[in-house]
């Protein structure tokens, strides 16, 4: 006789990552308020844990990463994921920490399979803008405050944050921040297009609320496709990003239990019911 399956009940969140489901969204909060959410080997190897169970959980349609209290993240933990790390003169927890910051800061989150939105709410120094910009969309509070802080204390930006700079922000605002380690508002963010938009702090949670559910509302599968694949084609020369986008599109259609083309061109051209180019197809005809 087969043995019965027990259901977990365990998290692998609790102690430096908060997860909380509202409606389709999952709220993910690093949370280590007392040090500014500043992310070490053990909130890295939580976060690892958390985006590998939010994928397969139905309760999570769209992510929003946050921080607790006041900071979004202050960066990588000076003291346990860098002092600590050299004490112990072992160059093998050095590669395993790097490691699991790198599967969760980047690596994961900006292929994840849903879509994720960075809210943030206070302080983002140095590490915290790799999974800023790994995440899909960024919204920040005016007032927060951003910092390449690296300079101010004798190291270069480390990991891939110069990286994910690269990716977003023009070369002229990724250098002065880089170069000079001066902090900046979260209103500079968005106009340097770090982040999508800057809300006043009291509206912070109502927009990043609103932009998630509309996202966990649409189809899924789709969705995927059009994220993964814009993300993937920038890197591809044009006749490989045609190919793949082409495979990405009849890929999206296979995966897509639904049906959604055939109900979107039905409902556009047969049934004359909505405009494509107003708004989604309804999912319910
Ligand atoms: N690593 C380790 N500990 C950190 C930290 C970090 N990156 N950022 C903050 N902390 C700790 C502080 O050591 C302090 O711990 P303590 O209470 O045990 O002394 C606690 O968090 C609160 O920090 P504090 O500086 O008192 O808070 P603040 O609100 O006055 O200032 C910051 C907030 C973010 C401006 C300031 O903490 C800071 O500059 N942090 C470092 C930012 C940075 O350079 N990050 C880049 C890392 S790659």
């Amino acid at each position: 006789m087969a043995a019965p399956v027990t259901e977990r009940t365990d998290t692998p969140w609790g102690d430096t990552v908060l997860v909380e489901f509202d409606e389709g969204i999952a709220w993910v909060s690093l949370n280590r308020p007392a040090k500014r959410n500043a992310m070490n080997p053990a909130l890295n190897d939580e976060m690892v844990a958390t985006l590998d169970a939010l994928e397969a959980d139905p309760r999570c349609r769209a992510l929003v990463l946050t921080g607790a209290g006041e900071a979004f993240s202050a960066g990588m933990d000076l003291k346990e994921y860098f002092r600590e790390v050299d004490e112990s003169g072992d160059p093998a927890v050095q590669i395993r920490v790097r490691r699991a910051s790198a599967e969760w800061q980047w690596k994961r989150l900006a292929n994840w399979s849903k879509p994720t939105i960075a809210m943030v709410n206070g302080w983002c120094f140095g590490g915290a803008f790799t999974p800023l910009v790994a995440c899909d969309l960024a919204i920040s509070a005016e007032d927060a405050q951003y910092g390449l802080s690296e300079i101010n204390w004798g190291i270069p930006p480390g990991g891939v944050v110069s990286r994910a700079l690269a990716a977003t922000v023009p070369q002229r605002d990724a250098l002065y921040f880089i170069m000079t380690g001066e902090p900046f508002d979260g209103r500079r963010a968005a106009e340097m297009r770090l982040v999508n938009e800057a809300v006043p702090a009291e509206r912070l949670r109502e927009r990043t609320r609103e932009l998630a559910a509309k996202l966990a509302a649409m189809n899924p599968a789709v969705l995927r496709a059009a994220k993964v694949g814009y993300k993937l084609a920038q890197e591809m020369p044009w006749e490989q990003a045609e190919d793949y986008l082409y495979a990405k599109l009849e890929q999206s259609q296979f995966l897509d239990a639904s049906h959604g083309r055939e109900k979107g061109m039905t409902q556009f051209l047969d049934d004359k019911t909505y405009r494509p180019g107003l708004g989604a197809y309804s999912s319910d005809a």
